[in-house]
């Protein structure tokens, strides 16, 4: 049985100004109606499954829990995070949980802030990695890469197994000349950061690589405390935890990952350039929300939230107005949105 696990704890800040600490990005409807988390629940519709757990920061309980009732989602649990340590934690803590009620499910390991064009093409992925997940295989599934982004995990290809490939390599967010060099190789997927693994294959792993983290998450899951849906998980041990990414401490060292091609429209909404790419356009190419007037303006991205934005004779912009904060940036410069918080964060 398929058991999906929602990550929904990042703090999205390269969508500020509108993505804040308070109310990061997979809780904003960017793209569509809902919400992104909740977008990432409904996309599975189709998929036999078990009920989801959800995994967040503790900070944002009442959203988290708020967009699940809206949407009549049921979940058989929200772990709260007392502080972020990033995804490999946070996956076994949810690895943890699964074992602990008696089960060794295979997890469906989601991020909250994705856009997926065709749900059915993607459950059809997940359906056609289960065998290999039974086996013991960690599955990640792959998109064709169409640029040297440098915000993404590399797979490089090797035998074909079951309905997918074995990973000869995987290299997460690697340098920019390196990155071309595997595009123009053409032997690389981009990791689409969805994983399908036994629970207690990610954990055999994680102390396989990095038993510093699950020794650390294992004392902050037993001294949990529970209160209505949310378990909360202890603050002392888990500030103890590493920082650190599945794909650093599982992925790239493990020998036994697998990867399913995935064509299902992917698409990571990390900045505001890749949001501008997934957001309908007008004819000269630039994707507006709320009150704004264009002159002479192209492929750009103006967003209005509280006063009019105007723009004229501007081209490749992103332009972003809140309450209490503008954002004017180069297209090809959003990735640098995040140092801008980090100064705020600074700067207290
Ligand atoms: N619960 C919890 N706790 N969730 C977290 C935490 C945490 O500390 N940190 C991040 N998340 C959630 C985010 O909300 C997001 O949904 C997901 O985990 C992935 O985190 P990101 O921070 O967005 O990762 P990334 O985009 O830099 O990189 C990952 O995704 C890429 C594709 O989008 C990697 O897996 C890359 O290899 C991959 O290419
Ligand atoms: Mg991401």
């Amino acid at each position: 049985n398929i058991f999906p696990i929602i990550m929904c704890g990042g703090n999205g800040s390269r969508l500020w100004p509108l993505s804040r600490t308070a109310f990061p990005k997979q809780f904003l409807s960017l793209v569509s109606q809902q919400t992104m988390l909740q977008d990432t629940i409904s996309r599975l519709s189709s998929l036999e499954k078990t009920v989801p757990l959800f995994i967040c920061n503790e900070e944002h309980r009442f959203i988290v829990a708020e967009q699940l009732r809206q949407q009549h989602i049921t979940a058989s649990g929200i772990l709260l995070e007392p502080v972020g340590r990033n995804t490999a934690p946070a996956i076994a803590l949810a690895a943890l949980k699964a074992i602990a009620d008696g089960d060794d499910p295979l997890l469906l390991v989601l991020a909250a802030d994705h856009v997926i064009q065709s749900p059915e093409r993607f459950v059809d992925a997940v359906q056609q990695a289960e065998s290999l997940a039974a086996q013991g295989q960690l599955v990640t599934f792959g998109i064709v890469p169409t640029e040297p982004h440098t915000g993404y995990g590399y797979i490089r290809q090797g035998a074909a197994m079951g309905s997918g490939y074995q990973v000869a390599e995987f290299v997460e967010k690697p340098d920019l000349v390196t990155a071309q060099r595997y595009l123009q190789s053409g032997d690389y997927l981009w990791n689409s950061g969805m994983f399908l693994f036994k629970a207690s294959v990610y954990l055999q792993e994680l102390n396989a690589h990095r038993p510093d983290i699950l020794v650390a998450c294992q004392a902050a899951f037993e001294n949990s405390s529970h209160d209505l849906d949310f378990t909360r998980i202890d603050k002392a041990a888990f500030e103890t935890c590493p920082d650190e990414s599945i794909d650093y401490a599982v992925m790239e060292p493990t020998q036994h990952a697998v990867v399913i091609p995935l064509d299902a429209g992917w698409s990571d909404v990390g900045s505001w350039s890749s949001l501008w790419e997934v957001t309908n356009k007008d004819a000269q190419g630039n994707a507006i929300r709320g009150d704004v007037m264009l002159e002479q303006t192209h492929n750009s991205y103006i967003y209005s939230q509280d006063r009019l934005v105007a723009t004229v004779g501007v081209d490749d912009l992103v332009v972003v107005e809140t309450k209490d904060a503008v954002l004017v940036a180069h297209k090809d410069n959003v990735q640098q949105v995040k140092q801008i918080v980090n100064r705020l964060k600074a700067d207290g």
